[in-house]
């Protein structure tokens, strides 16, 4: 028996039972995953041991699935959702060629490089706030872009300002009483600061959206997403900071997304400064 060949010493429907007595819903699927991944049966025992322990199965893993490809996801990191694909897709929609793109609150950096790759050749921007994230991030993005740590736009670099066709804005938006109610696989392995998104859950997409027209393009847009129960609220949000947002909703995705759009007039210019009077002779 090769030792890289853990399925011959555990059979799968072992795995699966084990998944299942700790509640797993999509056990077989998760099994062949795990199996998959053990280089061992040492490790397979492992890897079954925490997911049977409750840790998400991407932190188990190493990965998530996002777009279409996997993305290294560290343990203490937010794990990418399916959903904010629907996300990625708009952005990727309304960018113009050669886009700028900025990801502010970027975690793994899965959506800034899955933008960055569909739209080839874009100028990219991540940033995170936790250690972690950008620890992680520098590794998706590699050398298809920057990853910066620090508060939203505060680590990122000046020339950057009015410069920016797309804006992703991935921000915690749970409101800190709900953040209790959130499944454990959340509330317990991903940081605190990825989820609480303040009383009514925007308060971090307040800030990004006062800031974001200094940083936006001409016709730039910011993307946030929201819950539906939010919608009402980030629509305002964005449109207090002179943005004209949108709405858009996925059913298939349940995903639900506000655009804010920057105006296409170039920034008012400088005033003149006054004609140098001449010195009197
Ligand atoms: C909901 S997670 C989204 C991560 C990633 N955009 C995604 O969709 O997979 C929110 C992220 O915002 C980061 N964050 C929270 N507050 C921040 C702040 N003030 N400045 C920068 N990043 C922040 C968290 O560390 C976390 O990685």
């Amino acid at each position: 028996m090769s030792v890289h060949s853990p399925s011959l010493a555990t059979p799968l429907a072992s795995t699966v039972a084990s998944l299942r007595r700790a509640g797993c819903v999509f056990a077989e699927d998760e099994a062949a995953l795990l199996h998959e991944a053990a280089r061992s049966p040492k490790e397979l025992a492992l890897l079954v041991e925490r997911r049977a322990a409750g840790l998400p199965l991407e932190h188990v893993l190493g990965w998530a699935e996002f777009y279409g490809r996997r993305f290294s996801v560290d343990t203490g990191v937010f794990v990418p959702r399916r959903r904010t694909e629907f996300l990625v897709r708009q952005a990727a929609a309304l960018a113009p060629a050669r886009a700028v793109v900025a990801d502010l609150c970027c975690g793994s950096g899965a959506l800034g490089v899955a933008l960055a790759t569909a739209l080839d050749a874009a100028e990219l921007h991540a940033c995170d706030v936790e250690p972690a994230a950008v620890r992680c991030a520098r590794r998706n993005v590699g050398d298809l872009g920057q990853v910066y740590e620090g508060d939203l736009f505060a680590p990122l670099p000046a020339a950057l300002r009015g410069r920016v066709d797309v804006l992703l804005a991935n921000v915690p938006y749970v409101p800190t009483d709900d953040v209790e109610l959130l499944p454990a696989e959340a509330r317990v392995h991903e940081p605190r600061v990825a989820l609480d998104g303040g009383g009514d859950g925007l308060d971090v997409m307040r800030r990004v959206a006062a800031a974001a027209p200094h940083w936006l393009a001409p016709g730039g847009s910011l993307l946030v997403e929201a819950s539906e129960r939010q919608c009402d609220s980030a629509v305002g949000i964005l449109r207090a900071a002179g943005l004209s947002p949108r709405v858009l909703v996925s059913e298939e995705w349940y995903a639900t997304v506000v655009v804010g759009t920057a105006g296409r007039a170039a920034p008012a210019p400088a005033p003149a400064r006054p004609a140098a009077t001449a010195a009197p002779d």
